[in-house]
């Protein structure tokens, strides 16, 4: 916490994403999120455009039971522009992990767009966990649906959760393709 015009002020951060699902990657950005800022507000993407695994209400009970633990951190669900959000929570600052060059250069368009949306609105970033670089969600969609194991990527009550999702994929699919063949 710190002053500012004689007032207590409290740093707010915003780590957004679309958490489809939460993995250690995420979790171990909100973790140095909070203890960087005074709160963090871990927004998930409700109307992600790519059809997300989870629904919204699905994302966000994981992400609130993965983040239990950590006291000075909130979970909602948000649809809209981000820099709204972070008007509406009091933040001026967005949170983003980066894994590399290609995470940077995406990232770097959005950080400005933010900016140039909301001036004030600033973006960290923070360099992933050199143990957890490899980790993305898509990845770990994908390896879940090929029966692969997802350990050490996710947590073991997401990978649950993640090889029910797959067989129910897997099933989708059989039944879209049926008398393709
Ligand atoms: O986990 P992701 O998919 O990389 O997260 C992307 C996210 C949610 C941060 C981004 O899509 C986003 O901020 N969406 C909100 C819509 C918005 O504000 N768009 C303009 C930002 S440049």
């Amino acid at each position: 916490m710190s002053e500012r015009e004689g007032k207590v002020w409290r740093r707010i951060a915003l780590v957004p994403g679309s958490f489809d699902p939460v993995t250690l990657g995420h979790l171990d950005l909100v973790i140095r999120a909070s203890s960087l800022f005074d709160e963090v507000v871990v927004a998930v993407l409700e109307n992600a455009s790519k059809q997300p695994w989870f629904s919204a209400a699905g994302r966000v009970l994981m992400v609130q039971r993965e983040m239990a633990a950590l006291k000075n951190v909130r979970v909602v669900r948000f649809s809209g522009l981000l820099a709204d959000l972070a008007a509406q929570h009091g933040a001026e600052v967005v949170v983003r992990g980066v894994r590399g060059g290609s995470d940077l250069e995406y990232e770097t368009l959005m950080a400005r767009m933010n900016a140039h949306l909301r001036p004030g609105l600033d973006t960290v970033f923070l360099p992933s966990s050199p143990q957890l670089t490899h980790i993305a969600s898509r990845l770990v969609r994908e390896i879940a649906y090929l029966g692969g194991s997802v350990q050490g990527l996710v947590s073991e009550k997401v990978a649950m959760a993640m090889e029910t999702r797959a067989e129910e994929k897997r099933a989708e699919h059989a039944f879209t393709n049926r008398g393709a063949e």
